[in-house]
């Protein structure tokens, strides 16, 4: 999302995506967390994004706003694709991340580009998720050689054959800001293109030698959001608007690096969900693969009245993906 005024970069900030390319390597096999799943029933995963909690905001109002979502949705999981702060301190983030874990179901996040704009540092965020505990599904490894500071998997294993893995939910750190040819959004780096491809690999082996269909979810949304929209347009076979509008232009980074071809190449990801623009809730269905934006979940910094709340994305038994989008407005908590 284009907020510049918010554009605080404290120092430290700057190596927060490179300081781990001289990490170590760890096996792929450390990234994956498991839930046990009946493979018989839906999997109802409420994406949520964009909350920007501070330290000025009245915590209660917001809380109370994301109940709404939270009671219509009927959610197994909760993603939350980053911005989840702005000018936050770490009391704040415990407070949210408790009330996340109230909810009694896994609850995860990623990175935005604006959660390294607050009194702590996102290596803080993401230690404090890896030791959090209770529902808490998160698991970045700090010393490794992968950029950013949420990447890994969970993997949704038949919970009566634990030698299958039904669906794998790739969480991954779209990064923040780039200060090298260009200045603005970063974009997603060839060590983690390369971490991917390991964890889709892997996954298959551990699957049996069948490849284990995905959803991912991060921030910042790759190039190809804007060829997908475009194709949609010009009526290109192949192309479906699944629900959703477009109510800004697409922020991806300026650079491609690739990803999304490796993705469509390696024929595992069947959806990718993101935030960062709050008034875009399109999902499209590009060739086979979904691609789109959640709904944002607050009214903070800015919004559409009318796209606010979140996103159910129901994993089938049939592994067919549907949409629920959940709307409120904040008159219902005034
Ligand atoms: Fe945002």
């Amino acid at each position: 999302m284009k907020t510049k005024n918010l554009l605080i970069l404290p120092l430290f900030a700057l190596c927060a995506t490179s300081c781990s390319l001289n990490g170590v390597a760890h096996d792929i096999s450390e990234y994956m967390l498991t839930i046990d799943v009946d493979v018989t029933k839906d999997f109802n995963i409420l994406q949520l994004t964009d909350i920007h909690l501070g330290d000025t905001d009245d915590l209660d109002l917001h809380f109370k706003f994301m109940d709404l979502t939270i009671k219509d949705a009927n959610a197994d999981m909760i993603v939350v694709t980053g911005d989840l702060f702005t000018f936050a301190s770490q009391a704040t983030a415990h407070r949210l991340f408790a009330y996340f874990d109230s909810k009694g179901i896994p609850w995860t996040v990623t990175f935005g580009n604006h959660d390294e704009q607050c009194m702590f540092s996102v290596e803080w965020l993401t230690s404090t998720l890896n030791n959090w505990g209770g529902n808490c599904k998160f698991k970045d490894i700090q010393d490794d050689n992968v950029t950013g500071n949420a990447n890994f998997a969970i993997n949704l294993r038949n919970k009566d054959d634990h030698t299958k893995i039904h669906e794998q939910i790739v969480i991954l750190d779209s990064n923040r800001y780039y200060f090298g040819s260009y200045f603005g959004y970063d974009y997603i780096k060839q060590d983690q293109i390369d971490w991917y491809e390991s964890l889709v690999k892997a996954t298959k082996a551990l699957n049996g030698g069948t490849t284990v269909e995905s959803l991912m979810f991060a921030h910042i949304p790759v190039p190809e959001i804007n060829d997908a929209y475009a194709a949609y347009e010009r009526g290109e076979t192949g192309v479906t608007l699944l629900h959703g509008t477009k109510g800004e232009k697409c922020c991806p980074p300026d650079v491609n690096s690739g990803f999304y071809d490796k993705i469509k190449g390696l024929n595992s990801t069947k959806g990718i969900y993101y935030g960062h623009d709050h008034k875009n809730d399109f999902i499209i269905d590009y060739h086979g693969i979904h691609i789109g934006y959640g709904i944002h979940s607050t009214d903070r910094v800015y919004y559409d009245e009318t796209k606010m709340g979140g996103l159910v994305i129901t994993v089938k038994p049939t592994h067919n993906i549907v949409y629920n989008p959940i709307r409120h407005t904040y008159k219902e908590v005034k």
